[in-house]
Formats: structure tokens, C-alpha cells, sequence
């Protein structure tokens, strides 16, 4: 048996003959950047959440850029994050001058701990910014009175997230921008690079459209310094076949979570299984277990043909390139704890439960039973 991780091609097998008309449909008409499929899409992704305005981009990376750049974040400005993400997250902040600040995570949902968010906040701080981790939001309620209270602005790097629901909404209606990302093995993934700003504020919405046409009001006028970060058509057109069906891929994605952890919970095995908070939904970017001999697992599976991953091995403010900001290891000790311990198994909408059951036998004959 052959386990795929992130199982791309059987997906595209799924959807092929749509995929296929729907790029053929742009090599035909031929309007490769900013086509009609860039527009139908924003108005598929505004359907689909409920937000007033999505703009799509080139990446997850580039939508991080553009909802910081529309709300002029730069040198001088301090941007509290998480250290327990994707360098995406933090490298956007040091990219626009700005200083990543970053505030340990909890270890029970691997999100920001926001009782500690407070404590990082200075006269500097202009924005918070959580990021949903494997698919699940942060306590984005929190977040937000603390935010109104110091004037500060929420942006949800919601990459590996979109269409999780924070007490029943899409989390664009808990903060001021919400950024995603379509890389591939994203749970809605394009054939290359792709992403998307989400807001219910019509004036950044608007700058965000000129930032991502390097700042063009109108041809060749440019109000702003912006970027070359667009969403290509033909990324376009594959996403608005895969919105279609995106709900399905949801809950196939929900029930391949749900069987890992029945069987991971009912084998009685010495490791912590996910925990999703009652008021939200994980789209599961990731299933990652906790294990404390992780690195172990990991060989084993592999020789068993059993891909896995570890989001994320270093946190970030021990990652040399943020040597700069002077953190140490013993800082954050719940992001350096579940970096050592956290392994991601394969997820996908097409996990079986024949292919689960062996994951989980393979674990157990580990011996890691607890008793
Ligand atoms: C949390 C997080 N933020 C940002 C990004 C960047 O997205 P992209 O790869 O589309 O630039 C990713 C993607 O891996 C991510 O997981």
C-alpha cells in the first residue's frame, strides 16, 4: 500500500475533466492576467465566507504584504505574532522594516496564548496577528477586545485555514484583514502560487487592489509603491472549479480527522491527538500528534512507506535569520516543546480507513502503548 501525504494528483483525477475545460477556456480567450476567472473567483470567495471584499494574489506571503502595506505598516511599527508558524508569517513583517514580535503559543490548540498577549504590547505595536495553525482559528473574541482596547489593527494569517468557522462565521468577520494562501497542498490549493486578502472594509479593500497592480489608481497613475502580486487566471480558473467543491472536500477532511483520532484514542497510545475548541472548526491543513519520541516515529513510518511532516521543527525566534531580535531559547518554552514533539501523518480528502488503521497499527507496534 502507497500512502500519499497530501494526495494532489488523485484530487485533480476527481475534478479533471472541468479542471481541464476550465484552463483550456483561458488559453482560448487568452486574457492571462486579471481574466474574467480572477473576478468570478472574488465573487465565489465572498459567497462562500460572507465577506464584503476578497482579493486574490500571488501567494499567501504576497497577501500578508498587501494587508500590512494597506494598513502602512513599516520600520518603527511592531507586529505581535506567534513563534510556532510557517517563517512566512514573521518574514513579512521584517520584509515591510517592521519588528515581528512574537508571544508563546498554547500548548493545547498550538495557537497564541492570548493571556500573554498583552504583557508584548508597547507603545509601538500597530497590529496583532495570529495565525490559525493546521486549519483551526485562534480565540479570535479575545483577540479582538484586546485590539479595541490599544487601537490596534487584527490580521489573520488564515494560510492554512480557509473555510474554518469560528463560532459558526468565517473568521474575516473577527478581525480587520484576513489572508490566505492557495499553495498547493493547502486545503483549497491552485497548480502553482496563489492566495487571497479577505475583509469587510471597503476602503482597505480598495487600496489592497491598487497595491497588488503596483499601486495603479488607473493605468500608468500610481498612488501607491505597491507590488506585481496577482493571482494568474489560469490558478484562477482551477480554484473556481475546486470551490465548487470545496464543502465536500471539507468533510471528507473532517472524517479523516475524526478516524485518526478514534483509532489513535481508542489503541491507548502515549501521544495527544489534536484539540479543536468547541466554538470553531479545524479545515485540518494538518492531523499533527504530539509523540515525545517524534523523530523516532518518523523513521519508523518512513520505512513502512508512511509520508509524514513536522510543522514545524525550529520556531521561529531561534531561526538564525531573526538572531537580530535577541530571543532565547528557554523564551517561548511552549512553542520549543511542540517543535520537538510534533508530527504531522498524512492528510488529505482521500485518506482511507483501510490506510489509517495501518498508520495507527504501525504506531502502535512501536510500542508507545501507555500501558
Ligand atoms: C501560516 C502560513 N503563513 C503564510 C504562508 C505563505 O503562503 P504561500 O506559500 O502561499 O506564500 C503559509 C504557507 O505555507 C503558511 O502556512
Amino acid at each position: 500500500m502507497r500512502i500519499d501525504f497530501a494526495n494532489l494528483q488523485r484530487q485533480y483525477q476527481a475534478y479533471k475533466e472541468e479542471i481541464d475545460q476550465a484552463i483550456q477556456k483561458v488559453l482560448d480567450h487568452g486574457k492571462y492576467i486579471m481574466g474574467p476567472e480572477v473576478a468570478e473567483l472574488e465573487r465565489g470567495l465572498e459567497v462562500f465566507t460572507g465577506a464584503r471584499q476578497a482579493i486574490t494574489c500571488s501567494s499567501g506571503t504576497d497577501a500578508l504584504l498587501l494587508a500590512m502595506m494597506a494598513l502602512n505598516i513599516g520600520p518603527g511599527d511592531e507586529v505581535i505574532t506567534t513563534p510556532f508558524t510557517f517563517i512566512a508569517t514573521a518574514e513579512a513583517i521584517a520584509l515591510l522594516g517592521a519588528k515581528p514580535v512574537f508571544v508563546d503559543i498554547d500548548q493545547t490548540t498550538c495557537n497564541i496564548d492570548v493571556s500573554k498577549i498583552e504583557a508584548a504590547i508597547t507603545e509601538s505595536t500597530r497590529v496583532i496577528m495570529p495565525v490559525s495553525l493546521y486549519g483551526q482559528p485562534a480565540d479570535l473574541d479575545k483577540i479582538g477586545c484586546t485590539a479595541r482596547r490599544y487601537g490596534l489593527k487584527v490580521i489573520v494569517d488564515g494560510a492554512q485555514s480557509f473555510g474554518a468557522a469560528y463560532r459558526k462565521k468565517a473568521e474575516v468577520h473577527f478581525c480587520d484583514l484576513y489572508t490566505t494562501s492557495f499553495f498547493p497542498a493547502k486545503p483549497l490549493g491552485c497548480y502553482g502560487d496563489g492566495g487571497a486578502v479577505l475583509t469587510n472594509d471597503e476602503v482597505l479593500a480598495e487600496k489592497i487592489r491598487m497595491l497588488r497592480v503596483h499601486g495603479q489608481s488607473q493605468r500608468y497613475h500610481h498612488k501607491y509603491i505597491g507590488l506585481g502580486a496577482r493571482l494568474d487566471t489560469i490558478q484562477a480558473a482551477i480554484l473556481g472549479v475546486k470551490l465548487k467543491y470545496y464543502p465536500d472536500d471539507l468533510s471528507k477532511r473532517q472524517n479523516v480527522a475524526r478516524i485518526y483520532t478514534k483509532l489513535l484514542k481508542t489503541n491507548n497510545l502515549k501521544l495527544k491527538t489534536p484539540f479543536v475548541k468547541e466554538d470553531r472548526t479545524s479545515v485540518w491543513a494538518q492531523y499533527s500528534i504530539r509523540i515525545k519520541n517524534r523523530d523516532m516515529l518518523q523513521k519508523k513510518l518512513k520505512e513502512k512507506g508512511i509520508p509524514t511532516a513536522i510543522h514545524y521543527p525550529a520556531p521561529l525566534h531561534l531561526q538564525e535569520c531573526f538572531s537580530y531580535l535577541g530571543y532565547e531559547r528557554g523564551d517561548f518554552p511552549a512553542a520549543e516543546a511542540v517543535s520537538s514533539e510534533i508530527l504531522s501523518l498524512p492528510m488529505n480528502p482521500y485518506v482511507t480507513e483501510e490506510e489509517s488503521l495501518m498508520i495507527v497499527q504501525t504506531i502502535k507496534d512501536m510500542g508507545i502503548e501507555s500501558k
